[in-house]
């Protein structure tokens, strides 16, 4: 199995490092080859430059991005691992993805889909209680992305495991989540694609094939 995980909180003591280093020793304990991609560490640049939007006419993309779509098409399962920033995920992971995962890649002219079938599993961390998430609507922020990313891109399945109020927890309760985030990524293997989290019927599904079909 071979899985990549997306990485990109500053702080090295951070909650969010825990996770990662955690996540990463258990994947590798199931047999998975992992590669980890550290955002900031390997500063990713996050910001769309000119050749990256040239690449459609061009057919060149720059290459580092070049490298990480092989890596891409080289995952079965990607792990997001993230903290909640203003809804979504901070600038260097939504940067990542509006670089490398181009349209040009999810979707070929002939209507080939490049990244069909692969599975996404992402952990957020929160700093605000899970009413607060409901009732803010910051739920539907994530699920909704969650839906038109993965969904538009064609994986069979994208599912979501939420840490709330981190900040506010107790050490034993940490340790008790970080054994959830063991048992979260243990979905990859112990599931069929298809049997959690899928995005067949999904709305951002429903969407595109009803423009599709009208258009
Ligand atoms: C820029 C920024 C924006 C944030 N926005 C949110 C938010 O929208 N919702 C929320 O629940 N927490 C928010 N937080 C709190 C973080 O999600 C929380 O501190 C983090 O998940 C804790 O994990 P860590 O110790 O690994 O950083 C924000 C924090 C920062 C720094």
């Amino acid at each position: 199995m071979n899985i990549t995980i997306l990485y990109g909180h500053p702080f090295n003591k951070s909650f969010n490092k825990a996770i990662l280093d955690q996540v990463t020793s258990h994947l590798k304990s199931r047999g998975a080859d992992v590669k980890v991609k550290d955002l900031i560490e390997t500063s990713f640049n996050p910001t769309m430059g000119i050749d990256d939007l040239a690449a459609k006419v061009t057919k060149v993309l720059p290459e580092e991005i070049v490298k990480e779509q092989e890596d891409l098409l080289w995952t079965d399962a990607f792990v997001i691992i993230s903290p909640l920033w203003w809804g979504g995920f901070p600038a260097v992971i939504k940067g990542y993805i509006d670089r490398v995962f181009t349209t040009g890649l999810l979707r070929s002219s002939q209507g080939e889909y490049g990244l069909k079938g692969k599975r996404a599993y992402t952990i957020f961390t929160t700093g605000s209680s899970e009413d607060y998430v409901r009732i803010s609507r910051q739920i539907d922020m994530i699920y909704a992305t969650n839906d038109n990313l993965f969904g538009f891109a064609e994986f069979s399945d994208a599912e979501i495991q939420i840490f709330y109020a981190v900040p506010r927890i107790t050490q034993e309760r940490r340790e008790a989540l970080l054994l959830e985030a063991n048992k979260f990524v243990d979905r990859i293997f112990d599931l069929k694609p298809g049997e959690g989290g899928s995005l067949i019927n999904s709305p951002a599904r429903q969407a595109l094939a009803f423009d599709l079909a009208k258009h």
